[in-house]
C-alpha cells in the first residue's frame, strides 16, 4: 500500500507519532510519505492525495479541537473517495482530547471515507511541564499504542472515536482560541538575545513572523502553535500576556526511529 500522512506539528508531538506511524507501516511492508501540512497549506507543495491507497491526518490537540491550519487544509481537500484514518496528540487525557467531529464532517463533505481514529496522551506543551520520568512514560505508552494504531489500519480495524456532547461542548472553546491567537499574535516579542537568525521566520507554519528594518516582526494570523518560541536557539521569543501559561523550557522528546535511508523512495521520506 501506498500511504500518505499529512500531520500538522507545533513543537514535535505529532510529528513523533506520525513517525512512529511511519515506521510500523513502513515494517507492515507499505511505502508511507510524511508531509507537514504547511508545506501544502502555504503552496509550497502540491496536495495529491489521490496518488495514495489510504491517507492519514494528524494533528494537535488545541481548545478540544484542532488548529486552524488543520481546517485551512481540510478545505483545500479535493472531493474524491479517499480512504483516511486520523490521528491526534493532547498534552491530557480528559474527553479525549475534544471533539473531532467538525474535523469528520469536513471530511465526510468532500467524500473522504474515516476508516480509523486513534488518540494520543503526549507531555503538555503548555501550561505545566510533566517531570522527565513522566515524559518518557508517555512517550513510551505513546509507542505502544502507535504500534497497536498500524496493527488496526494495516487489518482495516474500523475504529471512530467516541464523540458525546461533553466533548462537543468543550470543543466550542476553540471559538475563543482562534480569537485570542490573533488578538495575541501581536504581543509577541523578541529580547535582546535575538541574533537575527531567521529561524523562527522561515519555520512559522502561518507566515507570521517576518524582518524588517533589522527587528523580528510578528503579524496577526499566530495559531498559537508555539514552534518559533520552542526551537529559538538563543531562548530570545517570550509572549507579553501569555509567558504565564508558557513552560519554563521547551522538553525534548526521544528521536522516534525513522526508517533507515534506502533509495529515496517513499517508504522513508521524512520532511
Ligand atoms: C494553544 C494550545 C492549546 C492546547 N489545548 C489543549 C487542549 O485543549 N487539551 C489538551 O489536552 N492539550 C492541549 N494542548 C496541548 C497539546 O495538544 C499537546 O501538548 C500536543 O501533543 C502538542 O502537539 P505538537 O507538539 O505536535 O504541537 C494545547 C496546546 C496549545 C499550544
Amino acid at each position: 500500500m501506498k500511504i500518505g500522512i499529512y500531520y500538522f506539528s507545533g513543537t514535535g508531538n505529532t510529528r513523533f507519532i506520525a513517525q512512529e506511524i511511519q515506521l510500523g507501516l513502513s515494517d507492515g511492508g507499505s511505502v508511507c510519505e510524511l508531509i507537514p501540512i504547511e508545506t501544502i497549506t502555504k503552496r509550497e507543495r502540491t496536495l495529491e492525495p489521490e496518488k495514495y491507497d489510504l491517507v492519514g491526518i494528524g494533528f494537535p490537540v488545541h481548545a478540544f479541537d484542532a488548529p486552524r491550519i488543520v481546517y485551512d487544509f481540510l478545505e483545500m481537500l479535493p472531493i474524491a473517495h479517499i480512504r483516511c484514518f486520523l490521528f491526534k496528540t493532547a498534552g491530557d487525557k480528559f474527553l479525549n482530547g475534544g471533539s473531532t467531529r467538525r474535523v469528520r464532517m469536513l471530511l465526510a463533505h468532500h467524500n473522504w471515507k474515516l476508516e480509523h481514529e486513534s488518540f494520543f496522551v503526549m507531555p503538555s506543551n503548555i501550561a505545566s511541564k510533566a517531570k522527565t520520568d513522566k515524559i518518557e512514560s508517555l512517550v513510551e505508552a505513546a509507542k505502544i499504542h502507535a504500534a497497536e494504531t498500524v496493527c488496526e489500519i494495516l487489518s482495516e480495524t474500523k475504529r471512530i472515536l467516541p464523540d458525546s456532547s461533553a466533548q462537543r461542548m468543550f470543543s466550542l472553546m476553540h471559538h475563543v482560541e482562534n480569537r485570542g491567537c490573533k488578538q495575541g499574535s501581536r504581543y509577541w516579542r523578541t529580547n535582546d538575545k535575538c541574533v537575527l537568525c531567521g529561524s523562527c521566520v522561515a519555520e512559522c507554519p502561518t507566515k507570521n513572523i517576518s524582518i524588517a528594518k533589522g527587528k523580528i516582526v510578528f503579524g496577526d494570523s499566530c495559531i498559537l502553535c508555539l514552534r518559533c518560541w520552542w526551537n529559538c536557539p538563543t531562548r530570545a521569543i517570550y509572549h507579553q500576556q501569555l509567558n504565564f501559561v508558557l513552560l519554563k523550557q521547551p522538553y525534548v522528546l526521544p528521536k522516534a526511529k525513522i526508517p533507515p535511508k534506502t533509495d529515496g523512495s517513499m517508504g522513508v521520506k521524512v520532511e
